[in-house]
């Protein structure tokens, strides 16, 4: 068999200690080229003569991108991630098969997205950097219990699943609202299917798990954050676009909510994964976003686990290997 090469955008270092271990296969001889740029309509020439691609969350195949990857010959798109609202799928169809890593590690995001809420409402972060300048003081420190609270879980697939048992083990009561319930496992685990309008209005924390479709983006806007209990918490892993980042600074002037955990946001791709220490942040959204005492916000790190990376390496290079050795698409992403 030829070797196989595949141009690798957006590559970050921890990403060559995950994969390159795993190329050493001589029956499927793949070559990966490390591109530290991401992929967009400037950069899709550098996947010229390569048999496929293999991009993260901020690359981004738009129209013009997908068809200038289709006119280089490029065969297969592999997504190193679960989430593929950064890729136009439509422009796509019946030219480059998208295949994607479909659960790498559930539980790194839903570990992650409590470890959020635990630190914003205890604020372990302020104690942390207070003690480190000698301030043993405790004023503006407290939070409140999580036991006995309401928690609202928005998808209940693989991740918010297992946030609500989680949750459910700290005492929580817990709601949940998703197209498709899973009454088995409400049951089993006490956890109350409601639509979205009232699970928003009754819960002391929302917890959003669900994808970034056309259909729901922003629907967390004004409406829905000035029908949250005051004083209540949003904790945001899925996608940024799901919340109208300008509507929330409006709740959060308004001392509507008592705080917001981010790991996303709706303009990521800007500044996520690079330092910009040293630079001015020209994204005045983000830079008010940031000077909110009640706003925690990380750089998309949910998924960062040991385990997840070896297992978003091994299913990426699986879904190559299946395509190149026996024309098979495990995981591949299909079109309606
Ligand atoms: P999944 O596909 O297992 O579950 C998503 C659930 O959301 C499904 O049950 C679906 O029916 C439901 N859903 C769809 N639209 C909905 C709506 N409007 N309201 C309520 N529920 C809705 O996906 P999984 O693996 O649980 O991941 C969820 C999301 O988490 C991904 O789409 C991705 O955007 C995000 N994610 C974030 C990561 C991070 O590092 N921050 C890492 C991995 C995923």
């Amino acid at each position: 068999m030829e070797t196989v090469k595949i141009a690798f955008f957006d590559t970050k270092p921890y990403d060559r200690d995950y994969f390159d271990p795993l190329l050493k296969d001589p029956a499927f001889p793949l070559k990966l080229k490390y591109l530290n740029v991401r992929l967009g309509p400037d950069t899709a020439a550098l996947a010229s003569g390569y048999d496929g691609i293999c991009i993260f969350v901020n690359d981004r195949i738009d129209a013009v991108t997908a068809d200038i990857l289709y006119r280089q010959g490029i065969k297969i798109i592999a997504l190193r991630s679960a989430g593929y609202n950064n890729v136009d799928l439509e422009a796509l169809r019946g030219k480059i098969p998208v295949v994607r890593v479909p659960a790498y590690s559930p539980h790194a995001v839903a570990e992650y997205a409590v470890s959020l809420l635990l630190t914003l409402n205890r604020k372990t972060h302020k104690a942390y950097s207070r003690v480190r300048e000698g301030n043993f003081s405790l004023a503006g420190l407290e939070g409140f219990d999580l036991y006995q609270k309401i928690a609202g879980i928005i998808g209940t697939g693989q991740i918010g699943k297992i946030t609500a048992e989680i949750l459910r083990g700290f005492g929580m009561e817990v709601l949940a609202s998703d197209p498709y319930p899973s009454a088995e496992w409400a049951k089993a685990h006490g956890v109350l299917y409601i639509d979205r309008e009232e699970l928003i209005r009754r819960s002391d924390i929302i917890s959003l798990h669900c994808p970034l479709t056309p259909e729901n983006r922003r629907f967390i806007n004004r409406g829905a954050l000035s029908s949250m209990k005051p004083g209540a918490i949003i904790i945001n892993t899925g996608r940024g676009g799901l919340i109208d980042t300008r509507d929330l600074i409006y709740a959060l002037k308004e001392n509507h909510l008592g705080g917001a955990a981010l790991d996303v946001y709706e303009e990521e791709d800007r500044y996520f994964f690079e330092d910009h220490s040293g630079q001015v942040i020209q994204d005045d959204v983000l830079a008010r976003l940031m000077t909110f005492p009640n706003v925690l916000i990380t750089s998309h790190q949910a998924f960062f686990t040991r385990e997840a990376l070896s297992a978003i390496a091994e299913t990426t290079l699986e879904n190559l290997r299946r395509f190149f050795e026996k024309n098979e698409r495990p995981h591949e992403i299909k079109t309606a």
